[in-house]
């Protein structure tokens, strides 16, 4: 497959801003980076001094960025939308509040890239993903976008990382994709505010909801994009043996409920595979 021919979309502080404007977000000033290791890592910096809820760091690339269970996160200059927001959660907010954190972040992405006419769903925890298969006609589903969130005492650092204009062979793996490899161009400040309106109404709604995502309708919302729910699972736990079993359902915490030969399994962290059979 060429390389889409979209070029870099800017990414500077006078292109974001303007985008925060068009959307009508007050923000805190962000902070912009031409390259920078990680914008969780500066994000985790700036949350301990002190620096408001919705300050956002963004990046056009990260020479250190980071993923999932230890992973790393490598995005070309230019082709990725990379930033952090610091969210401080209310302080009485148990586990379970918590918990939901990332999944809500995950909820607020898949909806801003859909409004770019692309079908997304959500692979727990927070993958948003392309129900397709991949481009070497391996199983799916196809991921857009990775979100990492990290606690700093109080506050909550959320990294996303959605594949923007990538070619197929900027990509890690086969069963990744980009909103240009899904026929979808957009501009990443643009793409940037309509996230953080999308997940700002969501957050007011779970804060109003006292941190209840079932009260506050977040649960259903979250189920009803769900790829994950429904399908037969593994779950490589970071060693031992994996799950493996149907997923029936997402807990009030945001742990996944896997029903395999062992009964109903609870699982707060691990990496989904979805299977076939
Ligand atoms: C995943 O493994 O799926 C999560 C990927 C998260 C990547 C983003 S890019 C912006 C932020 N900074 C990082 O170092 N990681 C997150």
């Amino acid at each position: 497959m060429p390389a889409p021919a979209n070029p870099a979309s800017p990414l500077t502080a006078p292109a974001i801003i303007n985008a925060f404007t068009s959307h009508g977000l007050e923000l805190p000033a962000p902070t912009v980076f031409d390259t920078i290791a990680s914008t969780n890592d500066e994000a985790l910096v700036q949350a301990s001094a002190g620096a408001p809820e919705w300050t956002v760091v963004v990046a056009d690339r990260q020479s250190a960025g980071r993923g999932r269970l230890s992973r790393s996160w490598e995005t070309p200059a230019g082709r990725g939308l990379l930033f952090s927001v610091i969210l401080r959660p209310d302080p009485v907010w148990s586990a379970a509040s918590l918990g939901w954190i990332p999944l809500i972040a995950g909820l607020a992405t898949s909806r801003a890239c859909g409004a770019h006419d692309v079908a997304c769903r959500l692979k727990w925890p927070n993958d948003v993903v392309i129900d397709a298969a991949a481009y070497d006609g391996s199983p799916g589903p196809r991921k857009l976008a990775g979100i990492l969130a990290e606690r700093r005492s109080e506050a909550v650092v959320v990294g996303i990382g959605i594949n923007v204009s990538h070619a197929q062979a900027e990509l890690p793996i086969p069963a990744a994709t980009s909103l240009a490899l899904e026929g979808s161009g957009c501009d990443r400040a643009q793409l940037l505010a309509q996230c953080l309106q999308v997940w700002g109404e969501l957050w007011n709604r779970f804060r109003l909801g006292g941190g209840d995502a079932d009260s506050s309708g977040i649960r259903s919302e979250y189920l009803a994009e769900s790829l994950t729910i429904g399908r037969r699972v593994r779950v490589d736990l970071g060693g031992g043996a994996p799950l493996v079993g149907e997923a029936v359902d997402i807990d009030h915490e945001g742990r996944l409920i896997v029903d395999g030969p062992f009964g109903l399994r609870t699982v707060s962290a691990g990496d989904v595979t979805h299977l076939r059979h």
